[in-house]
């Protein structure tokens, strides 16, 4: 062997070897339980730096082969993504006036408050498509055509500027939670003909163990007076406990909130969920 052959033959074995250990180390380091995955267990503030760039980097590069509709400014648009959002995103991104939930404090990273920061409709556009790994922000992608996630983004645009009362009107006036296709629970849902269920009614929303077999407590034209999670301006949906994963209207993705678990006890209220006499008709 020549000398420089010799040279590179050591130095290669060399680098094999230390890659071993190093290999070895990262094994070591995974299967010991070293690391605290705990969501209350905050990141080294370099750590937390290098995964914020990385996350950043990574939308904007996406985004920008976007290319945002003309009309993402137009009220129609701003005024359907309002319902949509108030149905899935306020848990954890809040509405004006609405205060801090379990969810939004107890997710790590934190949700952003989007009543307080505007996003780029192309990176908020994204970011709602495709979630991020390893985070709260689900992919609504699977569930949801463009086109409503696009509204949704036009909606993210205006949130900052609206106070409460500018909030409650829009998503008033929107037809509720609707998005074209990707409710699961549309022709699957129990109690009744497709169409009925989010009769502009919070009552829908009595999550409390128990309450959804009790007649008047899921068909009325009040919003419950019990200490709920969801918050003032969540837009009416559907709570039945006893809806099977495959047969609910919600996107994959949605958080945990008190449909299904919360009532282990409470008979199925399928059967005895009803709308009000002249309910509007809505989406589903
Ligand atoms: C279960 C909680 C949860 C729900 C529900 C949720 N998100 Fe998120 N979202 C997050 C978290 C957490 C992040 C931040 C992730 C991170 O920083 O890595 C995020 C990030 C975002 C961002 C990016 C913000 C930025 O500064 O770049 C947008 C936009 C967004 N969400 C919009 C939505 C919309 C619209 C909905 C409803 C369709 C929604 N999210 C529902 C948890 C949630």
């Amino acid at each position: 062997m020549k000398p420089h052959h010799r040279k590179i033959a050591t130095s290669a074995v060399v680098a094999v070897g230390a890659l071993t250990v190093l290999g070895i180390a990262a094994l070591g380091f995974v299967r010991a339980g070293i690391y605290n995955v705990g969501a209350d267990d905050p990141h080294l503030p370099l750590t937390y730096s290098m995964l914020q760039q990385l996350r950043d980097a990574s939308i904007a590069t996406r985004a920008a082969k976007l290319t945002v509709p003309a009309d993402l400014a137009s009220p129609a648009r701003i005024k359907q993504g309002a319902g949509n959002y108030a149905a899935m995103c306020t848990q954890c991104h809040l509405s004006p006036g609405m205060a801090p939930t379990e969810l939004s404090k107890g997710l790590y990273p934190s949700p952003p408050d989007l009543t307080k920061e505007a996003v780029d409709a192309a990176q908020a556009f994204w970011t709602i498509k495709h979630g991020i790994k390893a985070s709260g922000m689900p992919a609504w992608g699977g569930s949801m055509p463009d086109d409503y996630i696009w509204n949704l983004a036009a909606f993210v645009q205006q949130l900052p500027k609206l106070d409460k009362a500018g909030y409650d009107a829009l998503v008033a006036s929107s037809g509720g939670h609707m998005h074209g296709g990707g409710e699961t629970g549309m022709g699957a849902h129990a109690d009744g003909p497709p169409g009925h269920h989010d009769a502009g009614s919070m009552a829908g929303m009595a999550g409390m163990a128990g309450m959804h077999d009790e007649p008047g407590t899921h068909d009325g034209a009040t919003p419950p007076a019990s200490a709920h999670p969801h918050a003032p301006g969540t837009a009416p949906h559907v709570d039945g406990p006893a809806a099977p994963p495959s047969g609910h209207p919600h996107a994959p993705g949605t958080p945990a909130h008190d449909d299904a678990p919360a009532a282990p006890t409470a008979p199925p209220a399928a059967a005895t969920h009803r709308d009000p006499a002249g309910a509007p008709p809505h989406s589903h």
